[in-house]
């Protein structure tokens, strides 16, 4: 990428069109690309098997709760179902947390996966100390529970 940066800025163009310009949309390009998540997100064996040391118990749940009101509904949405506020901008949906096929995974899994982000989820392992994950997963598994 930075070759063809530096190529374009050597170039010699007519006019309005700069090199800039160029390489502006090359950016805007990529930038608006929407982009297919293709590849499964699969935590490894190691880490799917972490056992969660914090009891989901009415405190831990509701900790949880207001964790996740901060930092985690803009993106998933009020019920987990991945239809928050900012959801409509992103290039890859958040998945919706209410489906088996996301609750089936270990708790282990969660947590590696809010430790470890994946573009455009962000990482947490600055932001929420480890017990914050624990307690937001104990938040994040009664969206699956049918009410
Ligand atoms: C900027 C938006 C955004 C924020 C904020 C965000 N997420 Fe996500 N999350 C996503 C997206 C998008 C995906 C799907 C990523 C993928 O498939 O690669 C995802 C995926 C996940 C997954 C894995 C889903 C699966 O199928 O296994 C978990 C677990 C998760 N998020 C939990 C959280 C928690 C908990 C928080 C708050 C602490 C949070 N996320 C904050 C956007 C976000």
């Amino acid at each position: 990428m930075k070759k063809i940066i530096r190529q374009l800025s050597n170039m010699k163009l007519p006019g309005c069109i700069t090199a800039g310009t160029i390489t502006g949309s090359i950016i805007l390009l990529f930038a608006f690309t929407p982009q297919q998540q293709t590849k499964e997100w699969d935590a490894p064996d190691m880490a799917k098997s972490k056992r969660n040391p914090i009891a989901a118990n009415d405190a831990s749940i509701a900790a949880g709760k207001a964790i996740y009101t901060i930092n985690c509904y803009n993106c998933h949405g009020k019920k987990g179902k991945g239809d928050g506020p900012k959801s409509a901008d992103l290039p890859v949906s958040p998945r919706d947390f209410t489906k088996e096929q996301f609750q089936k995974q270990s708790d282990g899994s969660m947590f590696w996966k809010i430790t470890e982000g994946r573009k455009p989820m962000p990482s947490f392992k600055k932001d929420l100390t480890d017990d914050q994950r624990w307690q937001v997963i104990n938040y994040v598994r009664t969206l699956g529970i049918k009410k």
